[in-house]
């Protein structure tokens, strides 16, 4: 089995108190930020944009995971590119040239990720897959934390495993992931988990540690 990592997501932070959060997930052993984009189109929220990116990015070495939910997005990933992240995902959903998009993502020299929504088919990835790094499971609706995990990821995680075969491209799930399901996940063969409100819930940064430990000790045993 991949080595696990977990993705915490900043969308459920304190923002009052931000850069005091990523600090506070740094050392609390978080492998990768999270950084979710939402443009109150593509999705029914807003989030912030890459000044908000740029502005935490010399607060952690930690790689960057920049999940773009916004329509259209391609005039957007050389900033997000530009304000620090690693990996930039686009939605298939996104537009009508999900090819494209992936390429500008590596014409930027970054990890290009692939996310589906819910109702999207793992075929819908069929004909990029070996043009990407990252591909993201959703396993709620995009748009907000601290929603339930919708069950039907679990085998669409199976499916997207089966189709990276021997690839070097993580998967990742997103939404509602908690101690209580990260075994089953990984066990879907996830290997990079994202989790908003199951670290964060609290804000309470002497919880943090605890908590990530407790979902990587869930998904690797
Ligand atoms: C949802 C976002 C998620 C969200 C996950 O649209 O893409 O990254 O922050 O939050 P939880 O873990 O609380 O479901
Ligand atoms: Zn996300």
């Amino acid at each position: 089995q991949q080595s696990i990592r977990i993705a915490p997501s900043i969308l459920s932070a304190d923002f009052s108190r931000l850069g005091e959060e990523v600090r506070a997930i740094d050392a609390a052993g978080g492998d990768v930020f999270h950084i979710d984009i939402m443009d109150g189109h593509f999705v029914p929220n807003i989030s912030f944009g890459p000044t908000i990116v740029q502005s935490i990015r010399n607060i952690t070495a930690k790689p960057f995971d920049v999940h773009l939910m916004i329509a259209p997005v391609d005039p957007y990933i050389a900033a997000f590119a530009r304000a620090g992240a690693d990996g930039i995902t686009v939605h298939a959903e996104a537009g009508p040239h999900l090819h494209r998009s992936i390429q500008a993502i590596k014409a930027e020299g970054k990890r290009a990720g692939v996310a589906i929504n819910p109702a999207t088919p793992v075929s819908a990835i069929e004909h990029v897959i070996d043009g990407v790094d990252l591909v993201l499971v959703m396993s709620v609706n995009p748009g907000f934390g601290g929603q339930s995990f919708i069950p039907v990821a679990l085998e669409k995680l199976r499916q997207a495993r089966a189709l990276i075969g021997g690839r070097p491209i993580d998967l990742e799930v997103d939404g509602g992931v908690d101690p209580d399901n990260a075994h089953e996940i990984a066990a879907a063969g996830a290997n990079l988990l994202v989790a908003g409100s199951s670290v964060f819930a609290g804000n309470d940064p002497a919880t943090y540690a605890d908590r990530i430990a407790a979902l990587r000790t869930a998904a690797t045993t």
